[in-house]
């Protein structure tokens, strides 16, 4: 696992931003695993940026949907397809046969849930998976506790997540309890993880994912289980990592050919 650390938001953004660049020039079709949350924003920013300045041609890239809320009624704004074609879809100008979600309003959410893994693998699977990490230290919508070999299934989301994302509707009571989210055995098949974390409130989920050991407790620690996974971490983010000094010294000595 690398682990970078970045001075702020924007510049992880930027960092992930050229490395997904670096992929589509050289797969153009490239499946690119995006995640929701206020986390990854920068990262979608900086790569419409790059496609803006006509530095980058996305127009065959292709888009996977990590996790999506159960129940809410299709076109909701919250829900996750929603959000990523909103935040990612549109301003990359792609279409949206270029996306693929779960079927969160499905009536039967197992057959959606296995139908979303078939569709994955039958797309040649994600080339690069973008995550975020929860305070709890869930990567998707994998709870603690969630097997670390598990598929696309529903989920049952903690108080403490389902708190966190209140801020995104209109009471906390409007935040559903059920989701799909690609499992865990899933997530790792996806060719390169990049987790960006910012801000003091992810430190010590990002200190136990990283530094301690490979736990269902913490299931962002399975990226310890990946051959290239990589995490990208502001300083806040950073600031209860024993190795931070370690991790600084590695990346600045990296060749810049070599990217992340
Ligand atoms: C949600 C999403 C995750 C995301 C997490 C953190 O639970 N399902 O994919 O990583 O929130 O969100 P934020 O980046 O807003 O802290």
């Amino acid at each position: 696992m690398e682990v970078v650390i970045v001075k702020d938001a924007a510049a992880g953004g930027a960092l992930i931003a050229d490395s997904v660049a670096a992929l589509l020039r050289r797969r153009p079709d490239a499946l690119l695993g995006v995640a929701t949350g206020s986390t990854p924003l920068p990262v979608y920013r900086a790569l419409t940026a790059l496609v803006r300045a006509g530095a980058l041609d996305v127009s065959r890239a292709r888009i996977a949907q990590l996790d999506e809320y159960v129940g809410l009624p299709q076109g909701h704004p919250e829900s996750y397809r929603s959000v990523v074609l909103r935040e990612v879809v549109e301003p990359l100008g792609l279409d949206e046969a270029a996306f693929l979600g779960p079927d969160g309003s499905a009536e039967d959410v197992q057959a959606a849930c296995e139908a979303y893994d078939r569709a994955l693998a039958g797309a040649g699977g994600v080339d690069l998976q973008l995550l975020g990490i929860g305070t709890d230290g869930h990567i998707g919508f994998n709870e603690p506790c969630s097997s670390l070999a598990s598929r696309t299934r529903i989920k049952t989301l903690t108080r403490q997540t389902r708190e966190d994302n209140a801020r995104f509707f209109d009471s906390p009571d409007e935040v559903p309890h059920h989701v799909i989210t690609q499992g865990i055995g899933t997530i790792l098949e996806a060719r390169h993880l990049v987790l960006l974390a910012t801000g003091e409130g992810k430190a010590d989920a990002v200190a136990q994912a990283v530094e301690g050991p490979v736990a269902a407790l913490v299931p962002a620690s399975a990226l310890q289980l990946h051959p290239h996974a990589t995490v990208v971490v502001d300083e806040a983010a950073a600031s209860r990592l024993k190795l931070a000094d370690y991790f600084r010294a590695t990346f600045a000595a990296k060749p810049e050919w070599q990217g992340i």
